[in-house]
């Protein structure tokens, strides 16, 4: 079974300025379906909060930084995002929710699948039942 992750990714330092880049398959091991993003987040807020069923996911920080705290049901990781140069990525299955969000920071996910609210677990006893019968 896979496991989260940091993955770091290509970083192409530059005088004018430094790149990085993400391949589908070649640095996270899922085609993307979809591109969202988290920003101006209040300080103190939390996202996330659940889990999903299908989609798998990798998050980087392109500003700023957060922690992402990733469950499999019985043990807890935090993972603390503040690069851009490298990401968290997430298999199905897991509780994670992000929160610490510093100012200005810019949270993108990507996921390997379109949206679906049936692919969510938002419930903490639905997700750990969920764990037992899948
Ligand atoms: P949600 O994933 O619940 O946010 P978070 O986990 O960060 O708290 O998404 C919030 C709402 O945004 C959700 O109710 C529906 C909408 N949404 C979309 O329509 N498409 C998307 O790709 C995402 C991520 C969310």
């Amino acid at each position: 079974m896979q496991k989260p992750e940091i993955i770091n990714l290509p970083k192409f330092e530059d005088p004018r300025g430094n790149l990085s880049f993400i391949e589908e398959f070649k640095h996270i091991p899922f085609k993307i379906e979809r591109v969202y993003w988290i920003y101006d987040v209040p300080g103190g807020q939390v996202r996330g909060g659940h889990a999903f069923k299908k989609q798998q996911e990798f998050i980087v920080a392109l500003s700023g930084s957060f922690d992402v705290v990733v469950d499999d049901g019985t043990i807890k990781q935090t993972f603390s995002l503040n690069r851009s140069y490298y990401g968290l990525y997430i298999p199905a299955g897991y509780w994670r929710q992000m929160q610490n969000f510093s100012t200005n920071s810019l949270a993108v996910v990507l996921s390997s699948t379109h949206y679906s609210e049936e692919d969510y677990i938002r419930d903490y006893k639905n997700f750990l039942e969920y764990l037992q019968v899948r």
